[in-house]
């Protein structure tokens, strides 16, 4: 286990993440919770991946919004939160409910190196990075 990693339950959907990877395997619902791999694709061809927008020390982070296909944000599906991971070690994330727009905005003294993610309900854990 390393941190920062998600998990998932199969079956009652609980959503974990890790913060300590000395941890042992996590049992939920009598098995292991699944690993949920961050997925990768380029931004113009997925509208799940996080696209990073850097203007001065702002930094917006869309899903869909760049490439004219905003995801839905329903009760039924949306993005649960999108995140911003810096590699001084911060790491900030924003909680989004239905109805909201799908995308975040974030101030970082030093905007380099930034890693972004974002949670789907339905189809998971999706990155990027700038
Ligand atoms: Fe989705």
């Amino acid at each position: 286990m390393q941190q920062k990693e998600i998990y998932k339950c199969e079956i009652c959907g609980k959503v974990m993440e890790i913060l300590n990877p000395a941890a042992p395997e996590t049992i939920c619902c009598g098995q292991p919770m699944k690993l949920m791999e961050p997925q990768w694709k380029e931004w113009k061809t997925e509208k799940h991946v996080p696209k990073i927008t850097v203007d001065g020390n702002k930094v917006t982070v869309d899903v869909g919004i760049s490439m004219g296909t905003p995801h839905p944000m329903t009760e039924e599906h949306w993005i649960m939160w999108i995140e911003v991971i810096c590699k001084e070690g911060c790491y900030e994330r924003r909680f989004l409910s239905p109805g909201d727009e799908p995308k975040a905005t974030f101030t970082f003294a030093n905007p380099e190196g930034l890693i972004a993610r974002e949670y789907c309900n339905l189809h998971g854990l999706w990155i990027s990075e700038k």
